[in-house]
C-alpha cells in the first residue's frame, strides 16, 4: 500500500504516532515497518477498543440460567461397558482408516515457567529427561505403528518460537517421525495497545505484536493451508492438545468414537475438578448452548455449589483436550462466515519506547494483549460431546516453575502412572500414600502408552528388567 494512504489510515484510526520516528529509519527498516503496518486490521482493533477497552470487558452472564453441561461419565472399567466398548470400536476403525490428525498448540510464551526456549523443548520425563515434544512424537509414532497408519501431526508455533521449534525437530531427526507428516504453521499476531488503545512501539520501526491466543489456531489452520492439506489426505478429525501436558492421550479411540457416533463438530474431555476453586474452565450450558466459563468469571458460590447428594454441581473441568471436525474449523477460521471467535483482553507488562525513544521495562501492567480462546468455539459447534477423562492418566500440565502444576508435580504424576501400570501387570513396586514410587521409573510411549497395552507387552517379555531405581522400559 502507498505510504501516504497507510499514514492517513493510521492517522484517522488515532494511531498516527507510530510514524513518529519513521524518518530516522533507513530504507530497509522502513520497508519492514510498512509491511508490519499493512498486516494490521485497523477496523478489528477499533472494534476491540470499543468493546474490550472502553466498554465493560467483564463477561455479563446470567448465572441464574447457567446449568452444568452433561457428559459421559467414565465407567469403572471401560472395556466392560457396552457404550464405551462400541465407541472404542468406532474410534479404532476411524484411526485405521486414516481419518485422524494430531494437533498441538505450541505458540504460547510460557512466561510462568520462565524457560528461555519454546516450551515443547522443556525436559520433563523422570529418567530419560525427554522433552515434551519428544514424548508427543513417541506417542504419535507408537499409535501409527499400532494402527498401521500415517498420523500427521500439526504443530502451531508463533513468530517468536517458530524457527527454534523447527530447528529442534531437524536436530532430532523428527524423533523418528516421517518429516512429511509433521506440519508446522505459525499463528496470527495482534498488536498490543496501551490503556488508550494506542499501539505500542518497541523500536522506532516496530510495533509490539503478540500471538493471538490458542483460539487463533482456527484462523491459522485455514490461512496456512493446513486444513486444505488434511482435506487432501482424507482427514476429518483433529485431536487438539496443549504443549504443556505430557500425560495427554493423543490418539484415544474411545474419545474419537464418541465424537463420531455423536456427529459432533467439537468434542471435549472433562476432568472432575480436584477441589471447588480449582483454576480450570467449567463446562456449562447457557440458553441451550454448551460453553466453557473460566474460573475467574464464575462466582465463588457457583464454583462451590452442590447437588442434593453433596457432589459438586459445576464439576466438569476443561483441560483443553478436544476433537475438532475439519469442516467446522474451515467454517469458523475461513473468514467467510459470520461465526468467529471473540477476543479477550489480558493486561501485561509490555516494554515500550518513551518520548525520548528509549526502551522502558514497566514494573506493572501497562498494556493489553488481545487473545482468542479455542473453547469459545463450543457454543457454535453442532452436537458437542463431552466425555470424562481420568486425571491421573491424562492431565498434569507444566505451567509454573514451582509448586502447583510444575515440573516437580508432573514428574511425580508420570512416575505414579508407570507404577500403576507395573502393578496392573502383577509387579510389586513400593509407593507412597499418593501412589508415587520411591524409585525413578519411566516407560517409553514406544513400549506402551496406556495400561492395557503395557500389561500385554510386559507379560509377553521373555526376560523382564529388574524393577530398580532408574528403570527405563522401552
Ligand atoms: P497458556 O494459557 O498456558 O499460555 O497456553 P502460555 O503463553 O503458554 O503460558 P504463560 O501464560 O505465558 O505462562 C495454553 C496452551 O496454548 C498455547 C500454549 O503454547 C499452550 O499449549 N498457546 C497459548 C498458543 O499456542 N498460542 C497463544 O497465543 C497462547
Amino acid at each position: 500500500m502507498e505510504l501516504e494512504l497507510l499514514r492517513q489510515n493510521f492517522e484517522s484510526a488515532g494511531q498516527g504516532h507510530v510514524f513518529k520516528y519513521f524518518n530516522e529509519l533507513d530504507e530497509a527498516e522502513k520497508n519492514t515497518f510498512l509491511k508490519q503496518l499493512e498486516q494490521i486490521d485497523l477496523r478489528e482493533i477499533d472494534e476491540l477498543k470499543a468493546t474490550l477497552l472502553k466498554g465493560n470487558s467483564k463477561i455479563a452472564l446470567d448465572f441464574s440460567k447457567l446449568e452444568p453441561a452433561p457428559f459421559k461419565p467414565l465407567p469403572q472399567n471401560r472395556a466392560l461397558d457396552e457404550e464405551w466398548r462400541k465407541a472404542k470400536e468406532v474410534g479404532e476403525e476411524a484411526i485405521r482408516a486414516g481419518r485422524l490428525a494430531a494437533f498441538v498448540v505450541a505458540g504460547g510464551q510460557g512466561t510462568r515457567l520462565g524457560f528461555n526456549a519454546p516450551k515443547g523443548l522443556y525436559k520433563i520425563t523422570p529418567v530419560m529427561n525427554k522433552s515434551l515434544f519428544n514424548v508427543f512424537a513417541e506417542k504419535i509414532l507408537s499409535a501409527s505403528r499400532k494402527y498401521g497408519v500415517r498420523i500427521p501431526w500439526l504443530i502451531m508455533t508463533s513468530h517468536i518460537n517458530d524457527a527454534a521449534t523447527r530447528a529442534y525437530f531437524e536436530e532430532n531427526s523428527f524423533f523418528g517421525l516421517n518429516r512429511d507428516n509433521v506440519i508446522f504453521f505459525t499463528q496470527g499476531l495482534m498488536p498490543a495497545v496501551d490503556s488508550e488503545g494506542k499501539f505500542i512501539l518497541e523500536d522506532k520501526g516496530k510495533i509490539v505484536m503478540t500471538p493471538d491466543g490458542h483460539g487463533g489456531c482456527l484462523r491459522a489452520m485455514c490461512r496456512s493451508g493446513a486444513i486444505a492439506e488434511l482435506d487432501r489426505r482424507g482427514i476429518d478429525c483433529i485431536s487438539y492438545f496443549q504443549v504443556d501436558n505430557p500425560l495427554v492421550d493423543i490418539i484415544d479411540p474411545y474419545f474419537l468414537g464418541f465424537h463420531i457416533l455423536g456427529k459432533s463438530e467439537m468434542s471435549s474431555k472433562m476432568i472432575p475438578k480436584a477441589y471447588p476453586s480449582e483454576k480450570v474452565g467449567h463446562f456449562c450450558v447457557l440458553d441451550g448452548k454448551y460453553c466453557v466459563v473460566e474460573y475467574s468469571d464464575l462466582p465463588k458460590e457457583y464454583q462451590e455449589m452442590r447437588n442434593a447428594d453433596g457432589s459438586l454441581k459445576f464439576v466438569a473441568g476443561s483441560v483443553a483436550i478436544h476433537i475438532l471436525d475439519t469442516a467446522f474449523v474451515s467454517k469458523l477460521g475461513g473468514g467467510s462466515s459470520t461465526m468467529k471467535l471473540p477476543f479477550h483482553r489480558a493486561d501485561k507488562k509490555i516494554p515500550y519506547l518513551d518520548s525520548d525513544g528509549k526502551l522502558v521495562k514497566p514494573e506493572k501492567p501497562n498494556g493489553v494483549k488481545f487473545e482468542m480462546f479455542v473453547f469459545d468455539a463450543l457454543p457454535m459447534a453442532k452436537s458437542p460431546v463431552i466425555i470424562e477423562g481420568a486425571r491421573a492418566d491424562e492431565f498434569s500440565p507444566v505451567k509454573n516453575a514451582e509448586g502447583l502444576d510444575s515440573p516437580q508435580t508432573c514428574k511425580k504424576h508420570q512416575k505414579a502412572q508407570f507404577a500403576r501400570w507395573l502393578k496392573a501387570a502383577g509387579e510389586n513396586i513400593e509407593v507412597d500414600s499418593d501412589g508415587v514410587p520411591s524409585i525413578n521409573v519411566e516407560v517409553s510411549p514406544l513400549f506402551a502408552s496406556n495400561v492395557s497395552d503395557f500389561v500385554e507387552r510386559w507379560k509377553a517379555l521373555n526376560t523382564k528388567p529388574k524393577i530398580s531405581d532408574g528403570l527405563y522400559i522401552a
